[in-house]
């Protein structure tokens, strides 16, 4: 069952540049950087209440954010969904008729498995579990 909104996922050029604007202009702090590997981006976090903000800065051009940058700039690139049964929320999206981009969950950033559903099949939205 999804429990809560985990984080909004937000696509940027520069993560010094756009931490310093949640650090002054907002008021918040970044709590933790971290690469992943998998996804070939650097984050950085915020808690906002029980939710966080990711910010993805690519460290490759084959990054998907990267992809996401030349075509839409910089934004809000995905709204994350926390389940307490990953495999069984992927089945039941699947069962209804949305296209999964990973089959799988497979690791993301801080160690919690994720996985993706197809912008495609959800009106317009890119949503990880
Ligand atoms: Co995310």
């Amino acid at each position: 069952m999804i429990k809560k909104i985990d984080h909004l996922g937000i696509a940027v050029r520069s993560l010094d540049e756009t931490v310093k604007y949640y650090e002054t202009a907002l008021g918040l702090k970044c709590e933790k950087r971290e690469e992943v590997e998998s996804q070939k981006v650097r984050t950085a976090f915020f808690s906002v209440g029980e939710t966080h903000i990711e910010l993805l800065e690519p460290t490759s051009e084959e990054s998907p954010i990267a992809k996401f940058l030349e075509k839409n700039g910089e934004g809000i690139h995905h709204v994350a969904f926390y389940t307490d049964d990953i495999d069984g929320q992927l089945k039941q999206a699947a069962d209804s008729g949305c296209r999964l981009i990973h089959e799988q969950p497979f690791e993301g950033a801080a160690g919690k498995m994720v996985a993706f559903l197809h912008p495609k099949s959800t009106h317009g939205v890119l949503t990880e579990f």
